[in-house]
């Protein structure tokens, strides 16, 4: 885990540990566990974006904005899902979400309705920014040209979409206060990050 993001991508996407690079070479000889994996993070990530309009119903802009991520994401579900077809390969059973319900176990259970709504916009950013660091590793990291190129174009979306959930955080709460919680997120996200294994069957 010595590898350090470059300042550039460190501003991108604010993470505090770099994945393992061994993940890409664990990742690239488990297609097909990763590419099932893959297609239902996609399909979570449609899902959340359909919940989030249902319970914030009354905020506008977020209406608006997430309306295109679900059509985005379920998007990019079928685009996996495309891949595994071509290549023969099944989707599998959806696994135990260890990453994600890691998180969900940061988030403040009895805070007030502003910092609920701040955690689920921040929770989601994270989840987008790590994904987008994993597709730039196997972007970078895959030796097949072909998927080096499939795994760009979820970099680029997954980059916007962490954007996204920050500024409709900033847009409902004063920064400074999304500031301050989103860095104690990036430090509960890098030691989440220390302490599980490196596994090649899964994105996070
Ligand atoms: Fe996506
Ligand atoms: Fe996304």
């Amino acid at each position: 885990m010595s590898e350090i993001l470059s300042e550039h991508t460190r501003n991108i996407l604010g993470l505090q540990l770099p994945t393992d690079p061994r993940w890409v070479n664990l990742a690239e000889i488990q297609l097909e566990e990763i590419l099932t994996d893959h297609a239902y993070c996609e399909q979570k990530a449609a899902l959340t974006c359909i919940s989030l309009i249902q319970k914030n119903s009354d905020k506008e802009l977020l209406v608006e904005e997430l309306s295109p991520i679900v059509t985005e994401e379920w998007g990019h579900f079928r685009m996996v899902l495309a891949e595994l077809k071509k290549r023969s390969l099944k989707l599998g059973r959806p696994r135990k979400d260890i990453y994600v319900n890691k998180l969900l176990q940061f988030q403040k259970k009895d805070g007030s309705p502003a910092e609920r709504f701040l955690d689920q916009m921040l929770l989601m950013a994270l989840i987008e920014a790590r994904s987008c660091e994993r597709f730039k590793r196997l972007s970078e990291g895959m030796e097949d040209v072909y998927m080096r190129s499939f795994y760009r174009k979820f970099m680029e979306s997954e980059a916007g979409h962490y954007t996204l959930f920050i500024t409709l955080a900033e847009h409902y709460i004063d920064k400074k206060t999304v500031r301050k919680r989103w860095a104690a997120w990036l430090e509960y996200e890098k030691e989440l990050m220390c302490s599980e294994e490196v596994r090649g069957d899964r994105i996070h």
